[in-house]
């Protein structure tokens, strides 16, 4: 890890608050710069003072904090901003709850309000409590959002009972979230995804084409951080400059729309997954030319269009009835509308989600940092960012597994 990375530890009201100072101390160990934020329930079982003098910081408690020699700085604002990683041990059932639903209401969940940085939260609580469809109703949102948990496992809990709910040892989590912990998921284990991506290019004649802006950025990002988390990858290219970082991704670069959908369903045969990440053309020239249109040439001005085929559209109608278990995940770049247009598209081309966001002349195709709303037929738009690609990727495969784990009613 790198020395100096700023690590957020939040405390919260649960038996276990006490381990929370061998996680403060070990994160410091192993060269983390630990901001500690109590909550008032953490703070019946621990003392402020006990984190700062392990982490040499003042421990925030509430959202009322100014800093800064001027004393302009709102504390919990800027800690949202200085942290590169944030940890919650313990995480308390009613904390959990507080996170879920946007409150702000001490130092801790306003932090976690303002941050970007991505989060894991280790839970430990009664095993009814944990296993309370309120509270699992709560984690799988926040999965949904991204947020990691780490935990809980059995054993001895805090009533003289024992069960689920006992949090992870300070070790574990400290290895978890140091490590890199996105990198360490293997959550998609057993799982075969067929990825689109990029634009495409529908020929004019042999040097010219109609194409879009699409870099396949979106897409290769998913592709890598599938295969990161333990999926087999195949990615169906269309042209960019760009290639997939991991090794085990199987690419195929195409060019046509045409092309694409040949090669896509040559790969969908036992996938389990289908996401379709590629802006296709929707039309190509009717009429290709062998040779060099010439200026000239009166066809040089009118482009005569035919209709591209659907992939997404295609090959879901051709993977549904065959699978019952396969999850297909559509795209869609709006610049108006979008929540409306992506509803649409969600039952037009048979997904199970419909990852949208706006695009336009300052936002989307290439830019780096990425707002985005998951649609699906059942719960209200669920937005994530702004993050960049890799962390929209974890977002995007993260509703996935969600939707997945929703079917099998696990
Ligand atoms: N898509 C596809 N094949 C096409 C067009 C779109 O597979 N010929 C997929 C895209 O990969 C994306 C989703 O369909 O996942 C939505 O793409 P979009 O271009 O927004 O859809 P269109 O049907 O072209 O809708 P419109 O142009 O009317 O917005």
């Amino acid at each position: 890890m790198q020395v100096g990375l700023r690590v957020v530890l939040g405390v919260t009201g649960s038996i276990a608050a006490y381990k929370a100072v061998e996680v403060a101390r070990l994160l410091k160990k192993r060269g983390a710069d630990v901001q500690a934020m109590l909550t008032d329930g953490a703070s019946h079982f621990v003392t402020a003072l006990t984190f700062e003098a392990v982490t040499g910081r003042p421990a925030r408690r509430t959202v009322w904090g100014m800093s800064g020699e001027d004393l302009r700085k709102i504390e919990h604002v800027e800690d949202a901003y200085a942290a590169d990683r944030i940890l919650i041990a313990p995480a308390s059932a009613n904390f959990i709850t507080r996170y879920t639903h946007g409150f702000a209401d001490d130092a801790l969940t306003a932090t976690l309000l303002s941050t970007s940085a991505p989060v894991w939260v280790a839970p430990a609580m009664e095993s009814n409590m944990w296993r309370h469809p309120a509270t699992q109703a709560n984690v799988a949102t926040l999965q949904g959002r991204g947020v990691r948990f780490l935990g809980p496992t059995t054993g001895d809990l805090a009533s003289g009972r024992t069960g689920d709910g006992r949090m992870w040892a300070p070790e574990r989590i400290v290895d978890a979230v140091l490590g890199d912990g996105a990198a360490q998921r293997t959550d998609l284990e057993g799982l075969t995804i067929l990825v689109t991506a990029g634009p495409t290019w529908e020929p004019i004649d042999p040097v010219r084409v109609l194409t879009n802006r699409s870099t396949g950025a979106m897409g290769l990002a998913i592709a890598d951080r599938a295969a990161e988390r333990g999926a087999r990858v195949r990615v169906v290219l269309g042209p960019t400059h760009l290639a997939p970082s991991v090794p085990s991704v199987a690419l195929t670069r195409v060019e046509s729309a045409v092309d694409m959908l040949a090669a896509a369903e040559a790969a969908a045969d036992d996938i389990d997954v289908l996401i379709a990440t590629a802006a296709v053309s929707d039309y190509r020239p009717a009429d290709p030319r062998p040779r060099k249109l010439k200026r000239s040439d009166p066809a040089a001005a009118t482009l005569a269009l035919a209709e591209n085929p659907d992939i997404l559209a295609t090959l879901s109608a051709r993977l549904r009835p065959r699978s019952a278990s396969v999850t297909i995940v559509g795209f869609a770049a709006e610049t108006d509308d979008v929540v409306r247009h992506a509803q649409a598209k969600l039952s037009r081309k048979g997904c199970d989600v419909v990852i949208a966001n706006r695009v336009g002349p300052d936002r989307g195709f290439g830019a780096g940092e990425t707002e985005v709303l998951a649609i699906t037929a059942s719960a209200p738009p669920v937005p994530f960012g702004p993050a960049d690609k890799a962390g929209v990727a974890d977002f995007v495969l993260d509703q996935v597994l969600e939707l997945r784990r929703q079917r099998s009613g696990s």
